[in-house]
């Protein structure tokens, strides 16, 4: 079974590839041709997987993370587990606001991702944050290559809005752990 669309999306011919059964469109009048919502669609189900990486990478480490800073970054943890939850919901809801599919099967979802992070089971707390911080800067810049794709050639102003705003709120996470290890090679070393 087919359901690795990778190369719709890195592919210069993506558009005239005819639409894969399982990723339909509903019938829109919102002033975007069919092929320009089918690549959105593609750019947003991609999107939506790498989130689920750092959404489930989060949780990994949420739940197996130890050493002196175990309650701070338990906590942390948790909190950015459901903000990225929420983000999660926003991407696949876009996509079903253009009249595309949403792709939320499991196996769909993991064959898709771009990204991925070690396992947090022993994994020290310090590897943890630059695992996510990783995460984090790849989805940054995926999202603004995104952003233009979706404004700049495809005349998308609503989706290269809603991916830059979502970028922001990467960036502003990125910023968070960065800080967070530079006070620790400061402290530890
Ligand atoms: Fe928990």
């Amino acid at each position: 079974m087919e359901t690795n669309f990778n190369h719709l999306l890195h592919d210069a011919s993506r558009v005239a590839v005819p639409q894969p059964a399982n990723f339909p469109l509903m019938i829109t009048n919102i002033g975007l041709d069919d092929e320009a919502r089918l690549e959105i669609g593609q750019i947003l189900n991609l999107v939506l997987a790498d989130e689920y990486v750092i959404y489930a990478t989060t949780r990994d480490y949420h739940w197996n993370v130890t050493g002196p800073e175990f309650p701070s970054l338990h906590r942390q943890f948790a909190e950015q587990t459901d903000q990225v939850a929420g983000w999660i919901d926003d991407v696949a809801e876009r996509a079903r606001a253009i009249g595309a599919g949403a792709r939320g099967n499991w196996a769909d979802l993991t064959s898709a991702a771009r990204t991925s992070a070690d396992p947090g089971y022993r994994l020290s707390s310090n590897r943890m944050l630059r695992e996510l911080l990783g995460l984090h800067e790849s989805m940054i810049v995926q999202l603004r290559s995104d952003s233009e794709t979706c404004g700049d050639r495809l005349k998308e102003a609503g989706t290269a809005d809603f991916l830059t705003g979502l970028m922001r709120r990467h960036e502003k996470i990125a910023w968070m752990l960065r800080a967070q290890l530079e006070n620790s090679v400061t402290t530890r070393v």
